[in-house]
This record gives C-alpha cells, structure tokens and sequence, in this order.
C-alpha cells in the first residue's frame, strides 16, 4: 500500500426543497430570464429541519463508507470542509462523529470557504504519506441559504445547501492523489466575506418560507463584489490548473474530466476556454444546484461517480476557488 490517498467511497445528500429561480422572482426583484443567462442556475436546493449541515454530512457520509463498504468504528479521522456549520463549537466533524459512532476517530473542522472540501482532501493526503493504512471521512457541507440575505438579488440567487462525502485510505495501485496544490491570499478578503454568525444557529423555517430567514441572519449575511470575484476566479484557477499540469508532464489531452466547484457557468466556460479544455470535460451541476460552496466538488464527484461517467484509470482535476481568497487544483488517477 502506498502512502497516496485513493477514494474508495463516495456519498453526497442535497436537501429535498427545490427553490426555482420562477419561485425566486417572487422572493427578490429578479427573473428567471437574467439568472439563467448570467450564471446558469436552474434551481437550488435550500435546507429544511432536520437538514443541518451535520445532518447533511452525516448522510452522505453514511452513503459513502456503504459504497467504501465499512463501518463507521474502521474510521481513524473525520474532516469537514465548511463555513457553515451549525455550531462553532463543537465541530461539524464532532457531530458527524456523534451520529455515525466513529467512536475511534478524531474530528475537526476546515474553514476554507468553497475550497474546503479539497484543502480536506490535502490534509487526508498528507496524514496517508505517514499511515496508509488510515481510513479517512472526507466530507463539505454547506447550509449557505441560512446566511443569505434574501432580499439581495447579488447574491441570494447564487447559492444552494447540500453535502459531499468520501471515503479515503492509501492507494494499493497507482489510482489516487497524484499532485496538488493549494493557494491562498488573505489581502483580497474583502471581496468575498461572511461575518461570524450572530446567533447560536441560524434556525432552518418550514419550506417555501424562504425570506423569513432574514429575521435570524440580519447583518450577517455575504458581502461579494461579484464581478471582482469572477475575473480572480478564472484567473486564479486558470493559472493553477496550467502550473500544476506542467509541473506533472501533464497535458489537457490526457484529462478526462475536470470536476470543479460549481461558482457560475460562465466561470467554467471562461476557465475552459482558459485553458484550452473542450467544455465537455467539465463537469457541472450547477444548472440544479446552484453555489454549494464546499459541498459543491464532493457533491459533483459523487454524481458522476453514480452515473459511471469515472472509469478506472481516469486523470481527473479538481479545481476550486472561494473566499479567503482560497483557491487550488488537485490531479487524481481514478
Ligand atoms: O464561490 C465563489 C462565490 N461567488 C461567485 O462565484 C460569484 C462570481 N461572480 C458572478 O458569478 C457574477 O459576477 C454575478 C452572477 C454575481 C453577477 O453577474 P454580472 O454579469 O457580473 O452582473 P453585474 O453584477 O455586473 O450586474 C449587472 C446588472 C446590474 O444592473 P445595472 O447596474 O446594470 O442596472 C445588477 O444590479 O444586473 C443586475 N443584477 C440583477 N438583475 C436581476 C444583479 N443581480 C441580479 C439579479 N436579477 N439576481
């Protein structure tokens, strides 16, 4: 066994409320018409009771080690990308631990905005160099539609709720991790940002009372300069998918399928066109769900997975970009 991280299962679960952009222009001064054409969301998935984030992790995550086909006490650590968590303290993690009884794990939070899921994903890596035997929970999971302002039609039209998982352990062939990289720069902060929250919990209303939200979240909600945010995004991920592909002997033509955090399609058809990637390889489910910041990757990957579009051997990238600034790219052999 190599010390490589190979997923050996995956999971996700997306909240069952399906809020429609027609549903939307009821709620903001917006139609259907300017969000389809300016960012490609369709709908997005907003959390009900008993759709917390650690409820939405723990889903997926159960649904991920069935398909790894382990149990949850074989569990050694549990990351959580996320910036949404119902609780500061304890973790997401913590109570994703509660829930499945990964008695023998260790848990913990990471905080890197849509990029979380994969700065997890590194971490697990890094812990498998030294014991590949480990087998890690790597889960992102967002209720962003908690902390958006539902009367701002910059933002509240972008974002949706949902949750990833994977099950990872060191790789016995040459599939896995192959190379990464991770960025951050903390001197562009101000825009994209998400005050800490006000309350214990933001708590989740009965479905179809969206607005009412806004009671419980005031003051708190995101702060974007979309614009600023789009041409950094494409530049950021453009640059480190080229970089990393040099610096493996990589080219596009042996990539089968970019998976990347699912911002605004013209963000993915700008980066295609970026980098010379055909937009077929792109992998996309925003038309359905909308921005689900760190459980976007996971939740995509899970779905192509499902679908059989991931056939052995793959060269797959990973590429994402959130607020922090926080981006980066990971190469992996399916
Ligand atoms: O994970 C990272 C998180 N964030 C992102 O990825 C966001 C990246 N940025 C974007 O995706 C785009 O910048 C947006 C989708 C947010 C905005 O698209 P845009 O093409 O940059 O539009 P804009 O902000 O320049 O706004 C154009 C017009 C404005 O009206 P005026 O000033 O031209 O009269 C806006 O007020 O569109 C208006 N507008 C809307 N109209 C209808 C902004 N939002 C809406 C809306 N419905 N929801």
């Amino acid at each position: 066994m190599t010390g490589r991280a190979t997923i050996i299962g995956t999971g996700s679960y997306l909240p069952k409320y399906i809020l429609t952009n027609k549903e939307l222009e009821k709620i903001v001064r917006t139609s259907d018409e300017w969000i389809t054409t300016r960012t490609g969301i369709r709908s997005r998935r907003i959390a009900g009771p008993g759709e917390e984030t650690s409820k939405m992790a723990t889903r997926a995550a159960i649904s991920a080690m069935e398909m790894a086909g382990i149990t949850a006490l074989e569990l050694d650590m549990i990351i959580v990308g996320t910036i949404t968590a119902e609780m500061v303290m304890p973790s997401c993690a913590c109570l994703v631990q509660k829930e499945i009884g990964a008695e023998t794990a260790f848990a913990f939070d990471v905080s890197a905005a849509c990029s979380g899921f994969v700065y997890a994903l590194e971490i697990a890596d890094r812990y498998l160099k030294n014991a590949p035997d480990m087998k890690i929970l790597v889960i992102g999971a967002e209720t962003l539609s908690s902390r958006v302002d539902w009367q701002d039609r910059n933002t509240c039209v972008l974002f949706g709720d949902g949750a990833g998982a994977c099950v990872v352990s060191g790789s016995k062939s040459d599939a896995g991790m192959l190379a990464s990289q991770l960025y951050s720069d903390g001197r562009l902060w101000q825009l994209l940002s998400l005050d800490a929250a006000p309350r214990r919990y933001c708590p989740a209303v009965d479905y179809g009372a969206v607005p009412e939200r806004n009671k419980f979240c005031d003051g708190s909600a995101f702060n974007m300069v979309g614009k600023d945010v789009f041409k950094h995004a494409v530049r950021e991920m453009g640059n480190a998918v080229e970089n990393l592909l040099e610096r493996e002997g990589i080219t596009l033509d042996d990539v089968s399928l970019l998976i990347p955090h699912q911002a605004n399609i013209r963000i993915l058809k700008s980066l295609a066109e970026r980098v010379n990637l055909p937009f077929k390889k792109v992998y996309t489910t925003i038309q359905k769900y909308g921005n689900s910041s760190a459980a976007s990757l996971p939740a995509a990957l899970d779905e192509a997975n499902r679908e059989g579009r991931l056939q052995k051997g793959d060269l797959l990238l990973f590429s994402v970009f959130g607020g922090g600034f926080t981006w980066g790219v990971v190469l992996w052999r399916w």
